[in-house]
């Protein structure tokens, strides 16, 4: 890739409505550094939250809604990205479509995602075409733009790694129109939830960017600690305490090294050190929710960017299409 271009980025979120740290410190904060120097386009993968979640539409637009409200109130930049819907772009069902034809279907059910999730989200039946073909419509996402990074967590490198075999095997079969796509691992340092878990919206474990100063005082209060610190004057082990990850993200250095030397000898007790941490996550969340409130107040905004986002990434994407049809001696 030549240096003199700027490379173009894509990522896509599943619309769970309002987002956590968890997402911030995942996947957010990396889109937001990732906008300054390359072109990116973010999308709403709704479409991907049918395959799983087919049977809960009645909040898809609000969770749509209040995703990307917090996108933009989190640092995402209109000016500087492209955002849109997915399902506004049915060029990226058709190329689906395509890809469906050359896709063999062992390569499907061995992606890894595949039979973890059957197994872990019982009590929703996966059987399903959609759910299948999932990964293959990532495939189009991806390659619609022709994208040559794609910033993900470890659990999707399996499905970047898909994407590139189609657009080899694609090049192979008419003619070279997709370039292969990197995986733009996201290095996250640890976030855990209030309970140690990993944080997930359904494990009710989860601090929302949006929720206001007295509500995460209120979690944070009741964090889990080391469990092997009962009473004030034991010693505790910050290493293997969620209140201490979230120091080392959210708190200047000396606070991260106080807690550390102190949680140690039990000078510091854990009421003030939640103290510590409440004072320095709503101090960082106060900037994000000023600019939600903002857009709450008219939030025609976040759906005019989505709209605009839409009609940029629709130029690219009948461009390709024109291509991907083509290619396949679908034009007269
Ligand atoms: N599959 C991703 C997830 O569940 C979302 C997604 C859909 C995506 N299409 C994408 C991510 C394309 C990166 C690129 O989180
Ligand atoms: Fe955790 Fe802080 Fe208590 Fe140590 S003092 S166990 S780091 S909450």
């Amino acid at each position: 890739m030549p240096e003199n271009q700027r490379r173009r980025i894509l990522s896509g979120m599943r619309p769970t409505g309002r987002l956590h740290l968890g997402n911030l410190v995942g996947a957010l904060q990396n889109w937001i550094e990732l906008q300054e120097q390359y072109e990116c386009h973010y999308f709403v993968a709704d479409w991907h939250m049918l395959t799983t979640h087919y049977a809960e539409v009645s909040e898809l637009q609000s969770d749509i809604q209040e995703m990307v409200t917090d996108w933009l109130a989190a640092g995402l930049d209109p000016s500087k990205a492209t955002f849109f819907i997915q399902s506004r772009l049915p060029e990226h069902a058709e190329l689906h479509l395509l890809f469906s034809m050359i896709a063999p279907l062992g390569w499907l059910e061995r992606v890894p995602s595949y039979k973890e999730q059957m197994d872990n989200l019982e009590g929703r039946d996966l059987n399903t075409y959609g759910f299948l073909g999932y990964p293959l419509l990532q495939a189009a996402d991806i390659l619609m733009y022709k994208a040559d990074g794609v910033p993900v967590g470890e659990d999707q490198v399996p499905h970047v790694e898909l994407t590139r075999e189609i657009a080899r095997r694609f090049n192979h079969l008419y003619r070279k129109v997709f370039p292969e796509p990197q995986a733009l691992l996201t290095h996250a340092p640890r976030l855990p939830g209030t309970d140690g878990r990993k944080m997930s919206k359904s494990y009710g474990n989860a601090i929302f960017l949006s929720d206001p100063p007295a509500v995460v005082s209120k979690k944070v209060a009741g964090m889990m600690t080391d469990p092997a610190r009962k009473r004030r004057w034991d010693k505790g082990n910050p290493d293997v305490c969620p209140v201490f990850d979230f120091h080392k993200i959210f708190s200047p250095p000396e606070v991260v090294e106080r807690v550390n030397r102190e949680c140690r000898t039990a000078e510091i007790g854990c009421v003030e050190c939640k103290k510590l941490v409440t004072g320095q996550l709503n101090q960082f969340l106060a900037p994000i929710q000023n600019r939600r409130r903002q857009l709450e107040q008219n939030p025609e905004q976040v759906w005019q960017v989505l709209e605009e986002g839409t009609c940029k990434a629709r130029q690219v994407a009948q461009a390709t299409m024109q291509e991907a049809r083509a290619a396949m001696n679908l034009t007269h």
